[in-house]
């Protein structure tokens, strides 16, 4: 009984310091509430959900080749200077690579033999 007792304080206690651990969210569009997140929400959500955006990790140099990409391919309007600098700047820093999102990617060495050989690098 006593086990059971402390496992539930235990179990408890690890929840609540995951909870203040992390960062606040908007609760509409999942966006982590910090400096220039209303930037993002107002610009990068009229094509597609914000999880698009929350699902991803970059460094400044991948945040900034997927709006040129967009802006290249998909319609994406050129932004002022000053909004771009605030979007970069949010999102360079509060979606870091190092910051948990997808998987990463299973190494070579762990896939299954490929049933074809091809020419495409590894
Ligand atoms: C003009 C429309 C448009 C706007 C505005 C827009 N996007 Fe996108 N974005 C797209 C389209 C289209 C795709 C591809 C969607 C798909 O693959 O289903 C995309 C895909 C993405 C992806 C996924 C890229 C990948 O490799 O999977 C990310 C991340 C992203 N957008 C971030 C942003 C951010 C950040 C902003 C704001 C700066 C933004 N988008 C604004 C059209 C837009």
């Amino acid at each position: 009984m006593k086990r059971i007792i402390l496992t539930m304080v235990s179990c408890t206690v690890i929840i609540l310091t995951g909870l203040a651990n992390s960062a606040e969210v908007d609760n509409e569009t999942g966006l982590i509430i910090a400096e220039y997140w209303e930037t993002v929400r107002d610009n990068c959500t009229e094509c597609h959900s914000a999880k698009l955006v929350t699902a991803q990790r970059g460094t400044l140099k991948t945040w900034t080749d997927i709006i040129r990409w967009m802006q290249a391919t998909q319609g994406m309007e050129k932004l002022d200077v000053k909004t771009e600098d605030r979007i970069l700047q949010y999102l360079a820093s509060n979606y870091t690579p190092k910051s948990r999102g997808r998987r990463a990617p299973i190494p070579p060495l762990l896939m299954p033999p490929k049933p074809y050989p091809n020419e495409a690098k590894e």
